[in-house]
């Protein structure tokens, strides 16, 4: 298995890799980056909540993880050194309506991948996890070490596939790097690619619709112990996650061990911040209601992430919010 693992070395430092879920926003944005840095790629999607566009023309398997036979044909056709693991459903609201919909999918479906990565000789794995796993955190900045308490169903899949993940390292001898993200944003505006889930519930892009609209965003309660009563969140260019993904698949092929990491800058702005930001991006007024707390949301939700830093060399470049809004405001405007 390990002179598998090493295949990449051996050759030009590149390596083949799957990436499930490449049709979505943050899948979408690490296959490009993945190519840019050389690797080859092939993108597997059911495309039932991703965009085929966000995918270059032969690139694509429209396979729903949930089909196992069909997961398993594509790993023993193609013959891959990793796997960037994306797919799934990730909206909190409705995890808490269906939250069946999110244990099949989300935790049913990657064991299919999973199997079938064990079957085909496949053992290194990028899982994209998320600050959903730590619920209502007892300190912030969050560190890895805080203990798992999902307040979601959404957040209780994610901390279910890290489990079972943790067991398959011990084992199966099968390795991964986990990455919990904080609040992706921007987009990389030499791709093409940005930010379009349908429907969309991230305040970014939510923001900008208001603006372009003029129909007013809502903002989720003024009354948090913030500074300004608005809730803080770290949020991480949609780039800089990409690439958080490309030092932990290389690490991983080099034969280093399995990892959990946030990914985030380590500094928090509040929802007036975001709305601000965006006045002065786009030149233009927000407008807006202030609404009542949404259900579940943390106060402050802000990343440590020295481990990332220390250990894999990784750095957030982008982590301005007045760049992530224009980022975002260019691929706004493509419409
Ligand atoms: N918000 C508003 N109005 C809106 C939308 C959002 O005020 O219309 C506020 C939210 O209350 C929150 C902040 O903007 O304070 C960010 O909200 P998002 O919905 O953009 O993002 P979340 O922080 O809720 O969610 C993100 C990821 C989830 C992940 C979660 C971890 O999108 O996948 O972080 O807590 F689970």
């Amino acid at each position: 298995m390990r002179a598998r693992s090493y295949r990449w070395l051996h050759s030009k430092g590149v390596a083949k890799i799957l990436v499930t879920g490449g049709a979505g926003y943050i899948g979408s944005h690490t296959r490009y980056f993945l190519e840019k840095s050389g690797h080859t790629t092939v993108v597997l999607d059911s495309l039932e909540r991703g965009d085929a566009r966000a995918v270059p023309a032969g690139m694509l398997r429209q396979v729903d993880l949930r089909d196992a036979a069909k997961v398993r044909q594509v790993l023993q056709e193609e013959k891959f050194d990793a796997v960037i693991h994306f797919a799934a459903y990730m909206s909190v609201g409705e995890s808490t309506e269906r939250p069946e919909l999110y244990f099949i999918n989300n935790v049913s479906g990657s064991l299919n991948l999973f199997d079938a990565m064990l079957k085909t000789g496949v053992k290194s794995l990028v899982f994209s996890s998320t600050a959903a796993a730590y619920g209502i955190p007892t300190k912030v900045p969050i560190t890895e070490d805080l203990p798992f308490a999902p307040i979601n169903p959404y957040g209780e899949s994610k901390v279910m596939v890290e489990k079972i993940l943790g067991w398959l390292d011990r084992f199966r001898e099968f390795r991964s790097v986990r990455l919990r993200y904080f609040n992706a944003c921007g987009a990389e505006p030499a791709s093409g690619l940005g930010e379009r889930h349908d429907p969309e519930t991230h305040l970014i892009p939510l923001v900008l619709r208001a603006v372009q609209t003029g129909n007013p965003v809502k903002v989720f309660g003024d009354d948090y112990p913030t500074p300004d009563g608005t809730c803080i969140r770290d949020y991480i260019h949609v780039s800089d996650l990409a690439e958080a993904h490309i030092v932990a698949v290389e690490h991983l092929l080099k034969g280093g061990v399995s990892d959990v990491f946030n990914v985030g800058t380590g500094s928090g702005c509040s929802v007036k911040e975001v709305l601000s930001a965006v006045e002065q991006v786009t030149g233009k007024m927000v407008p807006r209601t202030i609404g009542p707390r949404r259900e579940g949301d943390p106060p402050s939700l802000v990343a440590d992430s020295t481990k990332l830093q220390k250990t894999l060399g990784w750095k957030p470049k982008r982590a301005e919010l007045h760049g992530i809004v224009r980022d975002a405001w260019e691929f706004a405007q493509k419409g």
